[in-house]
């Protein structure tokens, strides 16, 4: 019988440990805990994603750049285990994630930290209790250690003022940082964003920008960041996939993304109107 233990491959660091910054993912020993091979998901006759393969580098930010609608939040739930392909595989430390069973795959997903869209915070909680709560459900620490804990991510997401106020007293940029807190309170292994720069002014998303490279260089992690944003895939990501029409079309290191002759990531990178790139 295997144990949750089991499912952490050996070769993949527990990382992070705090005060152990690691150097960023590149080069020829990138590992990769989490694979996308082949995945293709429909819903009913409409094909998401189309046969998708990537490996996401460890220790490294990953930025998924791609128009509304193409597969960017599919994708990102089939990493957490939340959808189910059709065909094809997610492997995430060393194990596919559908050949384990549902309390396995729970154990996993508590090596993610994930930041959704909105932030996902518990409207009737105080900010406190919402980062709190990952301690309070996944671990046995005591109230102390967790307030420990938890003052401390909010001293780094500049929100211990805020501890006392609901989501709905706080502003966009709050709720966000209050997210991210509580993304990494268990120190997971792969942090995924879902368009964290939704809903910000460029000011607000220059500033969270800042946030994620700080606490990336500090904790190491795989970073899997989703957005449309040109900007923040550029000032934030060592590499960059652009996905379009459920395939991905380009996968490289940043700069490379920006310099790529390809007519449609030419188009979509410079915002251009003209191109293969259309309404539809
Ligand atoms: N659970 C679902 N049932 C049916 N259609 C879905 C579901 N989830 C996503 N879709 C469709 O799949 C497409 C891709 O969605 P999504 O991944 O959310 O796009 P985005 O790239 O904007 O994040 C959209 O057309 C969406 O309507
Ligand atoms: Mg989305």
């Amino acid at each position: 019988m295997s144990t949750s233990d089991d499912l952490v491959d050996e070769a993949v660091d527990p990382w992070p440990l705090p005060g152990q910054p690691k150097p960023r993912g590149k080069g020829s020993d990138v590992t990769h805990s989490v694979q996308i091979r082949d995945v293709r998901k429909s819903f009913g006759s409409f094909h998401v994603l189309t046969g998708l393969n990537l490996n996401f580098a460890d220790n490294a930010i990953t930025t998924i750049l791609g128009p509304s609608g193409t597969g960017k939040s599919v994708l990102l739930k089939h990493i957490v285990g939340l959808l189910e392909p059709d065909h094809g595989e997610v492997v995430v430390f060393g194990q596919n994630i559908w050949n384990v069973s549902e309390r396995e795959r729970q154990e996993i997903r508590k090596r993610f930290g994930v930041l959704f869209q909105d932030g996902a915070l518990f409207g009737s909680m105080n900010i406190f209790d919402n980062v709190a709560f990952p301690l309070r459900k996944h671990t046995d620490k005591s109230e102390s250690e967790i307030r420990k804990i938890v003052m401390a991510r909010l001293d780094e997401v500049g929100l211990t003022r805020a501890v006392n106020k609901t989501p709905g007293e706080v502003s966009g940029g709050m709720k966000k940082r209050a997210g991210f807190a509580r993304a990494l309170v268990l120190n997971p292994s792969v942090v995924m964003f879902d368009e964290p720069d939704s809903g910000l002014d460029p000011v607000r998303t220059s500033l969270l920008n800042d946030l994620i490279l700080k606490l990336h260089a500090e904790y190491g992690g795989t970073y899997v960041l989703v957005t449309h944003d040109i900007r923040t895939a550029r000032k934030v990501s060592d590499y960059v996939g652009v996905l379009w029409k459920g395939k991905l079309i380009h996968y490289g290191e940043t700069e490379e993304a920006f310099n790529s002759d390809m007519p449609f990531v030419r188009q979509f990178l410079s915002g251009d109107s003209a191109g293969p790139l259309g309404m539809d």
